[in-house]
């Protein structure tokens, strides 16, 4: 879990190593919707990752009452990448044009 979480932001950075990413997202006013809901799933997602593994490492240390929580973000997180990934054809879509 832990290899598949960074990995995936490895290549955020990666994508904003080639493509100065951040530098075009913080442009908010002059971005288009479709970009600003990818970047909305975007960021969801990274934040969602942070919970995954602060909720994960208290299951980890025996805390059951976070279990519920843990579960419910998980599916969160799933749904907030795929998102992520469906979008991503709009914000480059959005070069093209
Ligand atoms: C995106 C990341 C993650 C997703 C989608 C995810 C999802 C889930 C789900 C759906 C469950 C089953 C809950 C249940 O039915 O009771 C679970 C259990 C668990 N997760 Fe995660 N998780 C993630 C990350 C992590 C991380 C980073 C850790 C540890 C640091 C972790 C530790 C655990 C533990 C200890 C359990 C309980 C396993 C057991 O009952 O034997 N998870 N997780």
């Amino acid at each position: 879990m832990a290899t598949a979480i960074i990995w995936d932001i490895i290549l955020i950075l990666q994508i904003e190593l080639s493509r100065s990413a951040i530098g075009k997202a913080v442009q908010v006013l002059t971005n288009t919707m479709m970009l600003k809901i990818h970047l909305f799933f975007a960021l969801g997602s990274v934040i969602l990752y942070i919970l995954m593994i602060i909720t994960g490492r208290r299951l980890l240390a025996g805390d059951d009452d976070i279990r519920s929580k843990h579960k419910t973000l998980g599916w969160t997180t799933l749904v907030f990448r795929v998102l992520t990934f469906v979008t991503s054809f709009w914000a480059v879509a959005q070069k093209v044009q």
